[in-house]
């Protein structure tokens, strides 16, 4: 049996990791350069997200207005946001590019409506990966606007229907900044964002120039607040004859998710072990690990190299490198993977 002499960090996380949920940063909300919230209005690059909630006060200072798109819904929207929608909007439309407004400021009983309905639709994983929590979405800010297409003079309004036209979003995305909008939820940023990728949800920042900077960049508003840091992570996915690449990858986003909360530590690689760790010593471990409330049907183990901080205290020696650290994930009957105990052997 592989065993974990960690003492330290064994985790079961089968259900913590269902969230992907602790993103890394731990700051305060407020501006790039820590002057909060303006005093005379709402700060508009406010940091809403898993770990901030919708800044005290808000609902005082924003400004905002109705309007009523074309299925017949009210959309309430802050004004400055709503004036930069409409440049957007005639702008694509130059473009052939059509677009309308499906949801921007949400009340928090709003937003407990729209969770408990994805539950329901979809169960709490999918849902935790793709509502926010209520009290701590972006939308509550009135800053983040989801699109909706029409094609073809047909509205394209669902999820599933929209991410059909990555050639159309192309074309969205590339005049945001423009505007003073980004995009929020990027693709392989959900170790970052805790959410999976939304084409659709824009955030309005008021300052083109930042805007711009965060577009070039392809980076996430954690990113350039610097609640997270930027590190050039290797990730080595070996060969396996018994996984995919793409699972193999959705194995490397659970470990990426699990290590955002290990607050002020740099990832510096993950590696996949290799095939020889799915035992059935190994997977009976894991099963027993985790209580036998899971039926595992496979596992692999990952290695990883990570800096603690410098003022590391509890679990880690401070600023410290530490290499090959395990992760050991097993397999659920639907594919998915959990995260069962991580240590340095
Ligand atoms: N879909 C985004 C994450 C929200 O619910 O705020
Ligand atoms: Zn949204």
């Amino acid at each position: 049996m592989k065993k974990l002499v960690c003492g330290i960090l064994v985790l079961c996380m089968m259900l913590s990791l269902a969230a992907c949920g602790s993103g890394k940063s731990g700051s305060e909300n407020g501006s790039k350069d820590g002057s909060g919230s303006a005093a005379d209005g709402i700060d508009y690059m406010a940091l809403v997200n898993k770990l901030n909630a919708l800044p005290d006060g808000w609902e005082e200072k924003i400004e905002t207005v109705h309007m009523t798109n074309s299925v017949g819904d009210d959309v309430e929207v802050e004004k400055k946001a709503y004036d930069a929608y409409l440049g957007l909007k005639k702008d694509l439309e130059q473009e052939g590019v059509y677009v309308d407004l499906d949801s921007a400021r949400r009340s928090v009983a709003a937003q407990q409506d729209i969770m408990d309905r994805f539950i329901e639709k979809y169960g709490a994983e999918y849902a935790a990966k793709t509502v926010a929590k209520p009290g701590y979405s972006e939308h509550h800010t009135g800053l983040a606007l989801d699109l909706y297409l029409n094609v073809d003079g047909q509205d394209v309004y669902y999820n599933e229907d929209m991410v059909k036209y990555p050639e159309i979003w192309a074309k969205i995305h590339a005049k945001l900044a423009d505007h003073g909008f980004i995009l929020r939820y990027l693709k392989d940023k959900e170790h970052i964002t805790g959410y999976g990728y939304e084409p659709w949800h824009i955030r309005y920042l008021d300052d083109t120039k930042t805007a711009e900077e965060i577009m070039s960049k392809g980076i996430t508003l954690e990113e350039y607040l610097g609640t997270v840091g930027i590190y050039d992570v290797k990730i080595d996915y070996g060969t396996s004859e018994l996984y995919t690449q793409e699972e193999l990858e959705a194995a490397v986003i659970r470990i990426k998710c699990e290590f955002a909360a290990w607050e002020g530590c740099e990832l510096h690689s993950i590696r996949y072990a290799g095939d020889e760790a799915d035992t059935e010593e190994n997977l009976k471990w894991l099963n027993d690990a985790a209580g036998g409330e899971q039926a595992y049907i496979q596992c692999a183990e990952f290695l990883m190299d990570y800096h603690s901080p410098k003022e590391a205290s509890g679990a880690w020696n401070p600023d410290y490198e530490y290499t090959d650290w395990q992760f050991w994930l097993a397999r659920t009957e639907d594919g998915g993977w959990d995260i069962v105990t991580s240590g340095n052997g």
